[in-house]
């Protein structure tokens, strides 16, 4: 077994994980984890099965945007049966999972932008797409898809050149994709457990938001608009402080940062 090589066997060995990734299924290549990892959800699959592809062909963003995961890159997805009052807080637990990886692999520092888009100077290196069953009372089930743009050269893809970067670019060097994901599980089973036991991830989150004080444009139901990031609320939500003074509550949409 290549020692470094992501595989079933080199994600789950030694990994130390009560819940996340004590089941690994790797794909050499799928059109999108998140189709394989709701398909183990319904047949019920150990919560924190981990479903990572070596390369996705279909791979979807948020907002129906497509997601590019050539070879070299991370794009996983994670089974949770989680509580009903714990779904807000999962995009929070996704990028301080993925900021903690980061950070413990390369020394980088990332910044989160509203509401789960990990940036390395200003530009994205890894997405966030929570996806799921939940009812008015109750979760069937949810999955965090989380694609990480390990060792992508931005100039290979004209389409995303402007706007992301990858953890190779930041760091001057090869980053070891198995390193990160050893590192995000890990992080993100603390982190769940920390859930579970009622802690709040809240005031983490918010405060390696990069948005809050940012002139920003908000596209959220049609509707686009600019203002001041004022606040985020332990919901998830962010509120922008428009132009004509009056003061919008989102939950779901897209920023754009206008410094
Ligand atoms: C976004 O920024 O719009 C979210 C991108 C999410 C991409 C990940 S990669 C793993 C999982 N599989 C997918 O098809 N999408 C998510």
């Amino acid at each position: 077994m290549n020692e470094d090589v992501l595989s079933a066997g080199t994600i789950a060995g030694g990994l130390g994980t009560r819940l996340i990734g004590q089941q690994v299924l790797y794909y050499p290549s799928v059109a999108s984890t998140m189709d394989i990892a709701r398909e183990e959800a319904l047949r019920r699959a150990t919560e924190g099965t981990v479903v990572i592809a070596g390369e996705q062909t279909g791979g979807r963003g948020r907002l129906q945007r497509a997601w590019l995961t050539p070879k070299g890159n991370i794009a996983l997805s994670v089974v949770l049966y989680p509580s009903l009052s714990a779904v807000p807080s999962l995009i929070m637990l996704a990028s301080l999972a993925v900021v903690g990886s980061i950070r413990n692999v390369t020394g980088l520092d990332p910044r989160i932008k509203w509401p789960n888009d990990v940036l390395l100077n200003g530009r994205k290196t890894c997405g966030i797409l929570v996806e799921g069953d939940v009812r008015s009372d109750t979760v069937n089930h949810a999955i965090i898809g989380i694609g990480v743009n390990v060792n992508l050269r931005p100039d290979d893809f004209p389409e995303i050149q402007a706007t992301a970067t990858s953890l190779s670019h930041e760091a001057g060097r090869p980053v070891s994709p198995l390193a990160v994901v050893k590192s995000l599980l890990a992080e993100m089973d603390r982190l769940y457990l920390d859930l579970n036991r009622g802690a709040s991830l809240y005031e983490e989150w918010r405060d390696r938001l990069v948005t809050l004080g940012q002139k920003v444009r908000v596209t959220a139901r049609n509707l686009t608009f600019d203002g001041i990031a004022e606040s985020v609320g332990k919901d998830g939500s962010l509120t922008v402080r428009r132009t004509d003074g009056s003061a919008v509550t989102v939950v779901a949409g897209d920023v754009t940062l206008h410094g």
